[in-house]
């Protein structure tokens, strides 16, 4: 299994002041990226401009959620823009694994996000293509939900799966995670952390950071 990951979602930042943001979660394993298009979601968000200005003063590896229609159209403006990984939502891509490929090719960790109501066994005949799969715990497009319990189970049906498959991918969760439940989600499988409104309602968010990277481990 991996070490657990601490993935702050940039989201809960105040974007004003988004290099002061990003220094204060120097402790984090990657940075999250939430690109929304106003479309997938009801919510409009970051563009590649935004994951350009991350990587000028980060050199934590930035993780990018695209939440867009459009993927397969859009997915190169980030990949220019230094994405480290890109996460696509299967609902959005018409031809997964063109996309995931394509991202691969042109270096960058490919990932796949399942809506809470898109079962597993859709990534059945790509899982052993991807580097993560990311199982939301909310539905997508905003910060501080609540987190569906019924993704507990999901994540070991995932588990199971990649066992079947003799696949070993990254699960990333994202959506209501907080110290309170970070273990109980670890238990289940999950080893890549993704917090909002956790991190950024700290007061120390650093601290937090470090909080919740131990209770994954435990
Ligand atoms: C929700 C986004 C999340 C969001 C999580 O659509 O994909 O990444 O930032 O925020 P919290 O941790 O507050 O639920
Ligand atoms: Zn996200």
């Amino acid at each position: 299994s991996f070490e657990p990951r601490i993935a702050p979602s940039i989201l809960s930042a105040d974007i004003a002041y988004l290099a002061r943001d990003l220094e204060r979660i120097s402790h984090a394993d990657l940075i999250h990226v939430d690109v929304m298009d106003g479309h997938f979601t009801g919510n409009l968000t970051f563009g590649p401009n935004v994951v350009a200005a991350c990587k000028r003063v980060t050199d934590i590896p930035l993780d990018v959620h695209m939440m867009v229609s459009n993927p397969d159209e859009t997915i190169d403006w980030y990949l220019d823009a230094g994405a480290d990984i890109i996460t696509v939502h299967a609902e959005a891509s018409t031809h997964l694994h063109r996309t995931v490929s394509h991202i691969k090719e042109r270096g960058a960790q490919a990932g796949v996000v399942l809506n809470p109501a898109t079962p597993v066994g859709a990534l059945e005949d790509i899982l052993a293509d991807l580097d993560m799969v990311l199982v939301m715990s909310v539905n997508p497009g905003f910060g501080g939900q609540r987190f569906i319990e019924g993704t507990y189970a999901k994540i070991e049906r995932l588990v199971s799966l990649c066992e079947r498959a003799g696949a070993h991918p990254r699960i990333e969760v994202d959506g209501g995670i907080s110290a309170g439940n970070i273990e109980r989600i670890a238990a289940a499988g999950a080893d890549t952390f993704v917090a909002g409104s956790a991190v950024y309602g700290a007061a120390d968010l650093n601290a937090e950071i470090d909080r919740m990277r131990a209770l994954a481990k435990a």
